[in-house]
């Protein structure tokens, strides 16, 4: 049938067009020629008036499932050309991570982090616990409790920042560590053998040794039958701990309100091992902290019997520790972050 025929050829020229579209917008162009009213399959729609009725029926079922099959091969054509382009999209916009350099320089501990860490170190290797208290603290944690009351001349020996809350010259930034002394008295009973490391703040001009945020660690033992011996074995023990066995430890009388009596602790110059150099000024000796007996006046404040108790503490600066240690000259290099600096720790 001639008709049939014709038809059997419009459908094969259609498939042609459907899988010669390279492209979705090709696809898209073609459509009116491939089932469009004026393409080839279209206009036998038209023509079907013009049959006997028994042919237009063959005719017109042929046309129809010829027209299903186009137009399923369409559909298919059109969802494989968008997966295609979705994929290559993907390809395009892919990101590749092995582009990562596998060395990406990870940072790491600063260095006065690191000193801390082998501070607690040595002082847990002698039995001790390490305790942390408020960077802001009252008048009565940071001076009254430990002996220096408001009229206290020594209290010029820490210049203090307050707190502007309204509340007068009450709230601060601790200007040491021993509030956490007075913090760990209050809440534990004798016996008591903590350090205390953490901020301290002092209304200070940053030159090369001082800063007015710099780090301290405290020690602090309370128990029965303490004495000043401990306190000298004590230091000198961690001396050798954290120096290694050249350096020494030497204590001079001075004076701080909450120790009595209290000493200025000195270690052997670590550049020169005490021979003298320019770094301690040709004495041997570079100061590291206070210490002292604890004043009965401070235990009294905190409830604890100094009859029946005795102690000690000390403190030092842990940035300048740091800074003998390394042989770094600037105590402000520790804390602008420049990288050629912190990598060498
Ligand atoms: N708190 C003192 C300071 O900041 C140091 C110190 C601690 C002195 C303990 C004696 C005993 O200077």
């Amino acid at each position: 049938m001639a008709v049939s025929e014709d038809i059997d050829a419009a459908a094969t020229a259609a498939h042609g067009l459907i899988s010669g579209a390279a492209t979705l917008d090709a696809l898209k162009a073609a459509e009116p020629e491939i089932l469009g009213k004026k393409s080839a399959l279209g206009q036998f729609k038209r023509a079907l008036g013009g049959l006997e009725p028994d042919e237009r029926r063959v005719v017109g079922q042929h046309l129809n499932a010829v027209r299903e099959t186009v137009s399923e091969a369409l559909d298919d054509r059109r969802a494989e050309l968008a997966a295609g382009e979705r994929r290559a999209q993907f390809e395009e916009e892919r990101m590749d991570l092995t582009e990562v350099p596998t060395d990406p320089g990870l940072g790491h501990l600063h260095l006065v982090t690191q000193t801390v860490q082998r501070l607690e170190d040595v002082f847990v290797g002698m039995g001790f616990t390490v305790s942390e208290g408020p960077e802001v603290e009252t008048d009565w944690y940071n001076f009254e409790a430990l002996n220096l009351p408001k009229w206290h001349p020594a209290r010029s020996m820490w210049d203090t920042l307050y707190l502007n809350l309204d509340q007068g010259d009450n709230v601060l930034l601790r200007t040491h560590t021993s509030p956490v002394q007075v913090r760990v008295m209050q809440e534990q009973a004798p016996p008591i053998y903590t350090i205390c490391p953490g901020k301290v703040f002092r209304r200070d001009t940053a030159d090369a040794s001082h800063l007015p945020a710099f780090h301290q660690i405290e020690g602090l033992v309370v128990d029965e039958g303490i004495t000043f011996g401990d306190l000298a074995g004590t230091l000198d023990e961690f001396t050798s701990a954290y120096f290694g066995g050249a350096i020494k430890s030497r204590l001079r009388p001075s004076f701080f309100p909450f120790t009595e009596p209290s000493a200025e602790f000195d270690i052997n110059c670590v550049i020169c091992e005490g021979s003298g150099c320019q770094t301690c000024q040709r004495t041997g000796w570079i100061e590291l902290g206070g210490c002292g007996m604890v004043h009965p006046n401070v235990l009294s404040n905190v409830g604890i019997d100094p009859e029946r108790y005795t102690g000690f503490a000390f403190g030092f600066g842990i940035d300048r520790l740091a800074l003998m240690r390394h042989g770094i000259d600037d105590l402000r290099d520790m804390f602008t972050n420049d990288v050629r600096f912190l990598t060498q720790f």
